[in-house]
């Protein structure tokens, strides 16, 4: 949701805010704008749509040279999108222009006091009156610095700003609080992003800033400081990835290549995770083993695919464990007063690591002295900070909007949290916990046999162009495959799609079935497991009702073939692991019929790969 970039250094700032707002475009925008400073004026362009608009008139009519400059696409929160309403604003007296990221809360009572006070407002935008507060500070005297400090200490809400003056060419001035912004720390000169894309071609030094912080760029010098006016430190991190995994590299969509990279996200997620004995270790997770032995109830939240993630994570964490096991959407669980204690965990899922609404349920599950764990991809965000442990996904980045590689190796980190927790509380037996690890570090080489089937379901795809309505069914462990695989379809072939535990299917959903409607049916591997047979007799259900069934079953499972219009494969696996091979098909899928069907795959209509806003 919203991009923010900003720079200043010794290049031509246009070509750096344009190129970093085109490697943030995946974060979902529906306009885009750029301020750069020259010869002490403020020159702005700002249009509605894709950047190709912007850069479009941009051409037409180029603006001068300048090294400093702002730049954002914008994800319309208060007002339509509109040239308009695009970002940045500038001041009554267009001496400061600004860009944001976040909801200003108190914005309307800001702007009454500003049009009283004679300010006429030219969006329907909450940003624009931090442009008028933080001109009037300046032309009052202060620098701009300092009235950034003054005008947040005014705002509530969630907000990252980003301001230029005139009057001071070679700065750059923002803050955060509650929304995303890091600090590329170049030579000579320095950056700004919503997340290190934005400046990653230019350096792999970042700055992660704290909550309520200023921060001033200078070609030379980064400062930081609280909005109390204290000087403050930003925590200095490299950056592990490098400018070829934000690129294609080849394929049509960056989902698709994610897709295709989830063998070596999945092998990195499990690296290092085993000492010289064979052991578990997670260093990462900074909790004391008697704080992990007194834990007695564990609540897993998350929002979408992370949410869905940590519905996989309940049956192996409280099969592994014996510790009782919630999972909740973030949303529900921060604002239905949850019973919190200090022996309850809350893992917070997060790929993105910025989800305002996962955000909002730690620091809730924080005030009531229950500690939190982050399940996470993104180094130096907001969630895993603000976390008393992490378990970072090792992914790389994510950039699709449909999230992939993100919710694979969401389920690795959940997986060894489960084992981790067995392991140090007896729950299982070491050579029990050594099996299912050994089993974990087979998955790489079965995800790739997954996809190698990968032109199967495109040609299956190319058959269901015309369907209107799809279905998914699984049980235990593959019931929230089915719901992951029903949102990839929406979020990304705009279809109506719905997954359902099958068990639940005589209970009201039977009533959908009808003639030729496609059922993807995700059976659990067979053998011991009582699941397998229910799970076929609802299939041979919906079958005699005329659904069209798409089956996922183990290779050597022909018990289900009969009652299959099409049947897809998987290596065979254990009950608990399965989901990590199910859903392979299901995200190749919906990728390909989207593409067939003229969508954008990586950024569908009206979403944002990072939803920092409430
Ligand atoms: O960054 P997060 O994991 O916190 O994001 C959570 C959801 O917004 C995200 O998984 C979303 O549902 C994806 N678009 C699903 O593909």
């Amino acid at each position: 949701m919203c991009g923010i970039v900003g720079y200043v250094g010794p290049q031509q700032a246009q070509g750096v805010v344009i190129e970093g707002l085109r490697r943030l475009e995946y974060r979902g925008y529906d306009s885009a704008g750029i301020a750069l400073v020259h010869d002490e004026q403020l020159v702005t362009d700002k249009r509605a749509g894709k950047l190709a608009n912007l850069e479009k008139a941009l051409a037409e009519q180029p603006l001068p040279a300048s090294t400093t400059g702002i730049g954002h696409t914008r994800w319309a929160t208060h007002g339509a999108p509109t040239d308009r309403n695009a970002h940045p604003h500038l001041g009554r007296d267009g001496r400061v222009a600004v860009i944001h990221n976040g909801i200003i809360e108190n914005f309307a009572e800001l702007r009454a006091e500003l049009e009283s006070a004679g300010h006429e407002m030219r969006s329907d935008t909450d940003t624009e009156v931090a442009a008028h507060l933080l001109e009037q500070e300046v032309e009052d005297g202060a620098d701009l610095t300092t009235a950034m400090q003054r005008v947040c200490r005014r705002l509530t809400g969630a907000f990252t700003l980003v301001a230029v003056d005139a009057a001071e060419p070679d700065r750059v001035v923002a803050a955060r609080r509650n929304s995303p912004l890091v600090v590329g720390l170049g030579d000579g000169e320095n950056f700004l992003g919503s997340d290190v894309a934005a400046f990653i071609e230019h350096t792999r030094e970042a700055l992660e800033l704290g909550q309520d912080q200023v921060v001033t760029l200078t070609r030379d010098g980064v400062a930081v400081s609280t909005f109390e006016g204290e000087a403050a430190e930003g925590k200095p991190y490299h950056v592990d990835w490098d400018l070829s995994a934000a690129e294609k590299g080849g394929f049509d969509w960056f989902m698709r290549k994610e897709i295709f990279e989830q063998p070596h996200a999945v092998a990195d997620a499990l690296l290092g995770r085993r000492d010289a004995d064979g052991k578990l270790q997670l260093d990462e997770v900074r909790m004391s083993v008697d704080e992990l032995r007194s834990i007695d109830k564990i609540i897993i939240v998350g929002c979408g695919t992370a949410f869905y993630a940590g519905l996989v994570a309940k049956y192996a964490i409280e099969h592994w464990t014996r510790i009782p096991c919630e999972v909740e959407l973030s949303h529900e669980f921060r604002y239905r007063d949850p019973i919190l204690t200090r022996t309850t965990l809350v893992v917070a899922i997060s790929q993105s690591g910025e989800t305002a609404d996962t955000l909002m349920a730690i620091r809730h599950a924080r005030e009531q002295h229950s500690k939190v764990l982050a399940i996470c991809n993104t180094n130096g965000s907001t969630i895993p900070r603000e976390s008393d442990a992490v378990i970072y996904t090792h992914a790389g980045p994510e950039i699709g909007v449909a999230s992939t590689k993100g919710f694979t190796t969401q389920l690795i980190a959940n997986y060894l949290l489960g084992l981790y927790l067995a392991q140090v509380r007896g729950s299982m037996f070491g050579d029990e916990i050594a099996k299912v690890t050994t089993e974990l570090e087979g998955m790489p080489a079965a995800v790739q046999r997954v996809l190698d089937g990968a032109d199967e379901l495109y040609a299956l795809a190319g058959r269901m162009r015309d369907a209107r309505s799809v279905l998914f069914l699984g049980r235990h462990a593959g019931y929230p495959v089915a719901l992951e695989g029903a949102l990839k379809l929406k979020e990304l072939a705009y279809l109506h799609a719905e997954g359902f535990a099958a068990g639940e299917l005589k209970h009201g959903p039977i009533a959908l079935i009808e003639p030729g409607l496609p059922v993807f049916c995700v059976v659990p591997p067979q053998g011991r497991d009582f699941l397998h047979d229910k799970m076929v007799s609802a299939i041979q259900e919906i079958r005699a009702r005329g659904a069209r069934t798409i089956v996922l079953a183990e290779e050597d499972d022909e018990s289900v073939a009969a009652y299959a219009d099409e049947m897809l494969r998987l290596p065979r696996v254990s009950t608990l692991l399965q989901p990590l091979l199910a859903v392979l098909p299901l995200q190749l899928f919906a990728c390909e019929l989207a593409t067939q069907l003229g969508h954008d795959v990586d950024q569908p209509r009206n979403l944002a790969k990072s939803v920092t806003v409430e």
